[in-house]
């Protein structure tokens, strides 16, 4: 296993490339089983959670070849098989959706419930009661979602759940609904902009979806999909993360490929906390060169401040002078990262769903763990703020959703080095 050893201190200057959403390129490749013909994803960022979901189509009987370096993936789904092991779907929670697409093109199939989760208890009731309504039988049963249908039938479906939108949920019902006999009416469905990829993906294979990017969808079925070349877009997520590295240590840096579009909250964040976010033609500049404020942020679903940026945001303000309040309204008990940058000597109390943040003068270094992938991004951003060396161990986390995390941060000058734990 590997750790990283960042040592603080370092203002970040300089130049970043984004890569491709991961985000989008899971269900993008999910939504490659909808045809028989051959289809090209570009853009797809090199990750484990990349490799597990082109591990899963092997399996499946599904010719894939992942151009890793050049940021490809082809795939060709003659004869795809229709059932998904709990070895493979348990590595990775976004192999559930791979239901709706299997469903939708052999009309039985059996996908593994992928298990416990770290930032909280993640139901599968909405995915399950949509594939219902479009007339699917779904049954769990032996730790398997089993759900078969003799066809799927257009219908109105609402995917607004105790947290509000299902972004996976609602990639399975379109993705279903693409190949159904009719009309779908989808309400309530997330509008965050993976799921816009998704469907201009789906609409290059020749499905009908209007609404995109909307919370009202309709799709109107088709008989077939065809093969489709697409690229995904940037990854909004990594963007936002170099975004609160900069504001972190007083630096300034220009983040390319970024779209400013999708970061609205974000922006709208560190502005508010003092930070001056230039917008420019396909990159986002930050400058956080003053002492910043405080600032109040409620996770939301798109276009709300995203619970993918909550740690990272929280380690910002362990640092900010005053006190801050983090609320997580999409998955209440997101906050194992919180104990680990009380390591660092982080002030933060939990009082439900919100962490008090009381800004310290500064955090010093220590071996710190990571439990998650944005709670990782969180403890690096924590100890590029620390004096002296933080430890972050288990970091496959980060692996498994940020490229080459180290070397671009290296690259702006942060004193982080990747070594064998
Ligand atoms: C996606 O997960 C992302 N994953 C997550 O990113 C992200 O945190 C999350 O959306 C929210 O933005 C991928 O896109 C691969 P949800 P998803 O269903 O779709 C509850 C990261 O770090 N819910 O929108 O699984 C759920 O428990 C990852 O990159 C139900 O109650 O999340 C949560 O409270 C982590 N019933 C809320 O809805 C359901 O059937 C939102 O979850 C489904 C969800």
């Amino acid at each position: 296993m590997e750790k990283l050893i960042v040592s603080g201190g370092n203002r970040l200057r300089g130049t970043v490339q984004i890569s491709g959403s991961k985000n989008s390129a899971l269900p993008i490749i999910a939504a490659t089983l909808l045809t028989a013909e051959p289809c090209t994803i570009r853009g797809v960022p090199n990750l484990s959670d990349i490799q597990f979901m082109c591990d899963i189509l092997k399996w499946l009987s599904v010719n894939v070849r992942h151009h890793k370096t050049d940021g490809v993936v082809e795939v060709h789904a003659q004869h795809p098989l229709g059932v998904a092991p709990y070895d493979l779907v348990r590595k990775m929670r976004a192999s559930v959706c791979l239901l709706g697409p299997l469903l939708a093109r052999l009309h039985n199939c059996k996908v593994s419930l992928p298990g416990g989760c770290v930032i909280g208890d993640r139901p599968i009731d909405q995915h399950i009661k949509g594939l219902k309504r479009l007339g699917a039988e779904v049954e769990v049963q032996n730790g398997y979602v089993h759900a078969r249908c003799t066809e799927l039938v257009g219908t109105d479906v609402f995917m607004g759940g105790r947290f509000g939108s299902t972004v996976l949920g609602t990639a399975n019902i379109i993705m279903a609904a693409t190949l159904a006999k009719g009309i779908t009416y989808l309400e309530g469905a997330a509008c965050e902009p993976e799921i816009e990829d998704l469907c201009d993906f789906l609409t290059k294979m020749g499905a009908k979806i209007k609404g995109s990017g909307s919370h009202m969808l309709v799709i109107e079925g088709v008989e077939q999909l065809h093969g489709a070349e697409h690229t995904v877009i940037p990854d909004r997520i990594e963007a936002g993360t170099f975004m609160a590295a900069a504001a972190m240590t007083g630096g300034d840096i220009e983040i390319k490929g970024a779209r400013a579009e999708h970061l609205c909250a974000v922006r709208d964040k560190l502005e508010e906390a003092g930070a001056t976010v230039h917008r420019n033609n396909g990159s986002i500049r930050v400058q956080a060169t003053g002492l910043l404020k405080p600032v109040d942020v409620i996770t939301m679903p798109y276009p709300g401040f995203p619970t993918d940026m909550q740690a990272q945001m929280s380690a910002l303000m362990t640092v900010t002078p005053g006190i801050s309040v983090i609320t997580e309204k999409v998955f209440p008990n997101r906050f194992m990262h919180i104990s680990e940058m009380a390591r660092l000597g982080a002030d933060v109390s939990l009082e439900g769903s919100s962490a008090i943040v009381k800004g310290v003068r500064g955090l010093s270094g220590a071996p710190v763990m990571a439990s998650d992938l944005r709670a990782s991004a969180g403890l690096v951003i924590a100890g590029l703020g620390a004096e002296g060396e933080t430890e972050v161990n288990r970091i496959y986390h980060v692996d498994r959703g940020y490229e080459k995390l180290d070397q671009k941060l290296r690259a702006l000058g942060a004193k982080i080095e990747r070594v064998a734990e």
